[in-house]
């Protein structure tokens, strides 16, 4: 197939041929890591602005290597050193980077929709690092290339999503590619936090934790997003912890081929234990890894990259 999206806003809007393109384009940028060299020509020219407006460590630093790796021009916008600061909106500062010749916008914000809002007043590409409580595509993206090369397949497994849920951009990416791609997602956690609502997007909800680990083959954790909450969601961290917490004995009940999984940051204590988190099932630093060939991928597929070839033993087709 070929690639004809200038921007990444979402995941919702992408087919699974789309999702299967990036995977297939991050599986050829992988192999460019292991190499001595690890730069190729693709983005030479090109100018990539990170303009992250809240705080980021994995995404921010793999979005700027992937870039570097591709052979362009990286801008890191820093917030506290710039005009916003003097209440420069974020139009005017995005059109003031265009002018400058950006090529590539990568942007991260607190509110949900501003990547839409750039892609609609600007000329330059856009990708979205992070919007609210909305989407971060790049992480699902990275989370379902992590499944597949570790099962082969996504289709029919079975995924589990525990935590909060309700504030969780990245829950949100992750449950519309999943589906898309064919796998059976179940959330779970506090009900403030997983609404039964979700059930729409076409995933099974359950409070019972028992229940949500005991056939999962991939148990992916999330953060409690304190930054998005509004009010207590549930009565304390330690309660938590015990009702929802991966602990050790809780990951020994598991299916023993099950994989555990967490878009970081982590917070260990809460949703996951130290033994856990550093265990071999634990594919958390091959996530951080992966997400490095899956945003090089996703630049030069927005630059006019051209998709490999269907990668025969994961195409949707032979699923
Ligand atoms: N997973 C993730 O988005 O991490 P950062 O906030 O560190 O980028």
């Amino acid at each position: 197939m070929t690639w004809n999206r200038r921007h990444l806003l979402d995941i919702q809007s992408l087919s699974a041929d789309e999702l299967t393109a990036v995977l297939d384009t991050a599986e050829t940028f992988k192999g460019v890591g292991q190499r001595e060299i690890k730069k190729v020509p693709a983005l030479r020219g090109r100018t990539v602005i990170n303009l992250f407006i809240e705080p980021s460590t994995r995404t921010r630093i793999s979005f700027e290597l992937a870039a570097k790796r591709l052979s362009a021009d990286v801008i890191n916008f820093s917030t506290e050193a710039s005009s916003f600061r003097k209440g420069e909106t974020l139009k005017d500062t995005a059109k003031n980077l265009e002018a400058l010749n950006a090529d590539l916008l990568i942007i991260r914000h607190r509110s949900a929709g501003a990547p839409h809002f750039l892609s609609r007043v600007l000329d330059a590409s856009v990708v979205n690092a992070g919007d609210g409580a909305h989407e971060h595509p790049t992480q699902a993206l990275l989370d379902i290339f992590t499944m597949r090369e570790k099962l082969g397949t996504l289709k029919d497994v079975q995924v589990t999503i525990l935590g909060d849920i309700l504030f969780s951009r990245v829950a949100r990416s992750l449950i519309w590619a999943l589906t898309k791609m064919g796998a059976s997602v179940t959330l779970c956690g506090p009900p403030t936090l997983v609404p039964k609502r979700f059930e729409a997007l076409g995933c099974r909800v359950t409070y019972d934790l028992e229940d949500a680990l005991a056939n999962a083959d991939i148990v992916n954790l999330l953060r409690i997003q304190h930054e998005r909450q509004r009010r207590t969601m549930f009565p304390s961290l330690t309660e938590y912890s015990k009702l929802f917490g991966v602990s050790i004995d809780r990951l020994n009940h598991m299916k023993p081929s099950a994989i555990i999984m967490h878009p970081g940051p982590m917070n260990r204590g809460v949703e996951i234990d130290t033994e856990v988190a550093e265990s071999e099932r634990s594919v958390i630093l091959d996530q951080v890894t992966n997400g490095l060939a899956v945003r090089m991928a996703v630049l030069y597929l927005i630059n006019g990259g051209t998709v490999p070839e269907a990668h025969s033993a994961h195409s949707t087709k032979s699923e």
